[in-house]
Formats: structure tokens, C-alpha cells, sequence
């Protein structure tokens, strides 16, 4: 037998007993263990098939094994809970179900700073934490007004642009003014520099690093994407500490993080620079798609669009302000609280377009007690994982769950909260910013920015869509927040009160 004919047999034997060893140690399930699903490619297990089609994928596996199972993905074991009825319970399982041990992971990796760990940054991440209380209630007045300047000088640039039609790219036109505008609430101004020239080329770099931000979360090593790992140096280097020492105008939550991070001397200038641009990261990266969603749909809408630009004439109105003119417009964080149809309108869009997994670590092996006196056991190391997407599309919970309803989220008058499922109200029905201890500290403010840019578009745009295609959700970041849309498209604004012959 000529020698190249043996060494391919021999490969083969090789191969086969490999898969069939793995196939052997295969996870069992254990007595009380929820229903397992392994999958027929070892490790691999059902990846394949989850990032297909997450949703059509879980509802799948619901229907066979009911609202709770374990799926061996990419050689993690999930436990996905599918009753929105059961949330309550992981959530309030905060210290066997930790959120840390992941987003810390997948943060640090993604970001390039090292592990916050305890031993090495003693009382960094709660530190951290603590300093979150500064972007709600009260303390939000503060960045909520200097949102509300820095939006009106950006679109006061961009209307200057429009005396007659404009047509534009609706994605790059929300990603310009939101990008720019939250940067300098946040991050205020470098008083040398030309600010938008540093913020444009910043975006643009940005923006090519956020799209390959979901392989480097699935951990595919930076080198094998192009120059995402010089990208992100780049962006680092513009949070350096002699740059920030030199920026005024910081916000207060900006503010407070760096002066946590100047305490800690392990860390290097470029680790607290990579701190940073983590956080500028957590506050456009979702923001951006979410506020196009917003827009998307009421310029698709015009009976949506012409209802809440009705209340917000009516608030302006009531407040002495004159809608319509060239002066700025003020809007109070109680007074954007107010505007319950234009909540809904984004609490709609956000349902129909978040899908950010809420993941928890099994910190020990222990039975996890559910409703109704029934319990599951769970493996230490493993992942428990909700997935919205699974509770916004339930047509039990939200009537025609595909259609957009401007008003879904209001009743009399007034905000609903009140959902069901199993004849059981609901405590959680929107899930867009997590949940329990992971939700994110910056919904607060996230939702008054969008509101913030809706009201001043409205007040002062005409728009119409300007190409005739409908858009559907980009799924390569399912699971990660908000999804961005398959394409961009066009459309047309104008200053309202132009001519409308
Ligand atoms: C529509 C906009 C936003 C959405 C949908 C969103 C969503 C989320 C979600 C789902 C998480 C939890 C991640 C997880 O469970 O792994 C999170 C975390 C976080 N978000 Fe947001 N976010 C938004 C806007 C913002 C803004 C504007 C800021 C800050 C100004 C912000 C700051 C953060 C931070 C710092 C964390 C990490 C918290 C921690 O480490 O515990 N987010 N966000």
C-alpha cells in the first residue's frame, strides 16, 4: 500500500475515534436536570442552528421540551428559561447567578483592559458601579441639559443644510447627530483641537470597529480582523490621560470615572484610556440603533408620527415656547417623563428591535426554585439565559407582536405596564435594557436622548421616506443589543413651515 494512501487511513481512524471518544463524553442529564440538547457535532453542539434564527430556534426547542432546557452551544451549556412568568426567579438569584464573571470577561477582552479582578483592583468594579447612581433621578437634570444643547447645536448645522428638500441616508444622518452630540455631553470638549474634524474621524473609526465588535464578543481572535486591532488602538489613544486632563466640560459621571481610575497605579495610561472608550462604546453603540428604530418607524408612520409631534407642539405650547421657529427649544427631564405617546413610540420600536441576551453564571452547583413549588438543577459554570426577543414577539403578551402600534405602551392617558401572560401580570415585559443586576445604568438617560432627538426633529423637519423598500433586522449581533438594519435608506427632510406647495 503506497505510503500517502496509509497516512490518509491512518488520519482517518484518528478522526473517527476522536469524534466517537467525544461522542462518548458527552454531556448526561442528571436526575432533575432541565431537558438536555447536545446537538450532533461535539463541542460545536447546536450553534449552527441558534445563530440562524435565534427565536424561531428557542420557540423550537419550547415546543419540544416546554419553558425550560439546557443546549450545549459553542461548548458552553445555556439553560434558556422561556416564561417570562419564571424571570423573577434568576433575577432575584443574584449571588448564585453572577452577571459579572461574563461581562467582565467578554469586556476586557473586547475593550483590551486587564480582568477586573478583586485581588488586583480591590473595590474598582463596585467603585464603578456606585458611580452609575450619577446618570438617574435628579442627577440626570444636569447631563439631560447639556444633551439637549449639545443636539440643538449639531442639528442647528445640519437644518442650516436644508432651507429646501435635503435627501439623505437615515442611518448615517442619526449616527452623525447622536455620535457627535452624546460625545460632547459626555465627554466635553478639547479646547485645541477642531472639534468636529476629531469627532468625525472618531466616528468613522468607530463605527468600523462596532461592526466587528460581535466576532470579537464570540472571542475570534483580533488578528483575523483586518485592522480592527489597530482601529481600536487608535480609538484608545484618543482617551489617553494627558488627553482627557486636557478636555474641559467633562461630565460628572465622565468626571468621577476618571478620578476612580487615577487612584488604581496597576493600571497603565493605556488600560485607563481602554476604560474609556469601553464606556463610549456602551453609550453610542446601542443608542445609535435605537434612535433610528425610533425615527424609522414614525417617518413610516405618518398617523404615529403626526399624533406624538401633536403632543410635543401641545407641551411646547403649554410652556410658552414657540414650535415651528428657529429658537431652541427646553424640554425638563419631568417634562420629557410627560410625553407618554412619544414613550411609547420608542418602547415600541425598542421591542421590536432589541435582542441583548441576559446571561448569569451558575456560581455552584444548586436547584434553582421556580413557580409553583417546582425546581431545576444547575451545573456550576454553566449559562442562564432569558432572551426578550422570545417575551416582545409573544402574541399571548402583545397582540400581533410584528405590527408596529405606536400606542401600544399607553392606556388613558397614561403609560401602560400592564401585560399578561397566563392570566399573570407581568413585572417584566420589556426587556431591552437587561435586567436585575445587569441592567444597564444608562437606560434612563438613553431614553431621554432619544426623546430629546425626536422632539427636536419633529418640531423643526418635515421627512418622508425617499426610496421604496421596507427594512429588515441585521441579525449578526443578535444577542447583543439592539440589531441594526439590513441596509441604510433614504430619506427627505425639510424645515417645517417651508413652503408646502
Ligand atoms: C438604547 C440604548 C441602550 C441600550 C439598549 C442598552 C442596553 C444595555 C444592556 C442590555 C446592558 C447589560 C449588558 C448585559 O446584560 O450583558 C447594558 C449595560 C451597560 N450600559 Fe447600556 N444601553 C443603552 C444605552 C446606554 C447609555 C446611553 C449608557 C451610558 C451613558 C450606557 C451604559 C451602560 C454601561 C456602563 C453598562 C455596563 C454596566 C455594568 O457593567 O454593570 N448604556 N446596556
Amino acid at each position: 500500500m503506497p505510503d500517502s494512501l496509509q497516512m490518509l487511513i491512518n488520519a482517518l481512524v484518528l478522526l473517527t475515534a476522536t469524534f466517537l471518544f467525544l461522542w462518548a463524553s458527552r454531556r448526561k442529564r442528571r436526575e432533575r436536570e432541565p431537558p438536555l440538547e447536545n446537538g450532533w457535532i461535539p463541542y460545536i453542539g447546536l450553534a449552527n442552528q441558534f445563530r440562524k434564527d435565534p427565536l424561531k430556534f428557542l420557540i423550537s426547542l419550547q415546543e419540544k421540551h416546554g419553558d425550560v432546557f439546557t443546549v450545549c452551544i459553542a461548548g458552553r451549556y445555556f439553560t434558556f428559561i422561556m416564561d417570562p412568568t419564571q424571570f423573577q426567579y434568576v433575577i432575584r438569584n443574584g449571588k448564585k447567578l453572577d452577571f459579572h464573571e461574563f461581562s467582565n470577561e467578554m469586556a476586557s477582552r473586547t475593550f483590551n483592559y486587564p480582568r477586573l479582578t478583586e485581588s488586583k483592583f480591590p473595590q474598582l468594579q463596585d467603585g464603578m458601579s456606585k458611580i452609575y447612581k450619577i446618570m438617574q433621578g435628579k442627577s440626570l437634570d444636569k447631563l439631560s441639559d447639556s444633551m439637549m444643547i449639545n443636539l440643538q447645536r449639531v442639528f442647528k448645522w445640519k437644518f442650516s443644510q436644508a432651507t429646501d428638500w435635503r435627501t439623505e441616508n437615515m442611518y448615517q444622518f442619526c449616527c452623525s447627530i447622536m455620535f457627535e452630540a452624546s460625545f460632547m455631553t459626555l465627554y466635553g470638549r478639547d479646547p485645541v483641537a477642531d472639534g468636529r474634524n476629531v469627532i468625525s474621524e472618531m466616528r468613522e473609526k468607530f463605527t468600523k470597529f462596532d461592526a466587528k465588535f460581535p466576532y470579537l464578543v464570540v472571542n475570534v481572535p483580533i488578528a483575523l480582523l483586518g485592522d480592527t486591532k489597530t482601529i481600536r488602538e487608535q480609538l484608545i489613544h484618543f482617551f489617553m490621560p494627558n488627553k482627557m486632563d486636557a478636555r474641559r466640560d467633562l461630565s460628572d459621571v465622565i468626571q468621577a470615572r476618571k478620578d476612580i481610575l487615577e487612584n488604581y497605579d496597576v493600571l497603565q495610561d493605556y488600560d485607563k484610556a481602554a476604560h474609556h472608550f469601553a464606556f463610549l462604546w456602551a453609550s453610542v453603540g446601542n443608542t445609535i440603533p435605537a434612535t433610528f428604530w425610533a425615527m424609522y418607524y414614525l417617518v413610516r408612520n405618518p398617523e404615529a408620527l403626526a399624533a406624538v409631534r401633536d403632543e410635543i407642539d401641545h407641551l411646547l405650547q403649554s410652556t410658552g415656547q414657540k414650535s415651528r421657529s428657529d429658537c431652541d427649544i427646553h424640554i425638563t427631564r419631568e417634562q420629557l417623563d410627560s410625553l407618554v405617546l412619544l414613550g411609547s413610540a420608542i418602547n415600541e420600536s425598542l421591542r421590536l428591535c432589541s435582542a441583548s441576551m441576559n446571561i448569569r453564571v451558575v456560581q455552584e452547583d444548586f436547584q434553582m426554585e421556580l413557580e409553583d413549588d417546582q425546581t431545576v438543577s444547575l451545573r456550576k459554570g454553566d449559562f442562564v439565559a432569558l432572551y426578550p426577543p422570545a417575551l416582545h414577539k409573544d402574541p399571548e403578551v402583545f397582540e400581533d407582536p410584528e405590527t408596529y402600534k405606536f400606542d401600544r405602551f399607553v392606556e388613558d392617558g397614561k403609560e401602560k405596564t400592564t401585560f399578561f401572560k397566563k392570566d399573570r401580570r407581568l413585572k417584566t415585559f420589556l426587556m431591552p435594557f437587561g435586567s436585575g443586576s445587569s441592567k444597564c445604568p444608562g437606560r434612563f438617560f438613553a431614553v431621554n436622548e432619544i426623546k430629546q432627538f425626536l422632539a427636536v426633529l419633529l418640531v423643526h423637519m418635515d421627512m418622508e421616506i425617499a426610496e421604496n423598500k421596507f427594512l429588515s433586522l441585521d441579525n449578526s449581533r443578535v444577542g447583543l443589543g439592539i440589531l441594526l438594519p439590513d441596509s441604510d435608506i433614504k430619506f427627505r427632510f425639510r424645515h417645517r413651515g417651508s413652503d408646502s406647495s
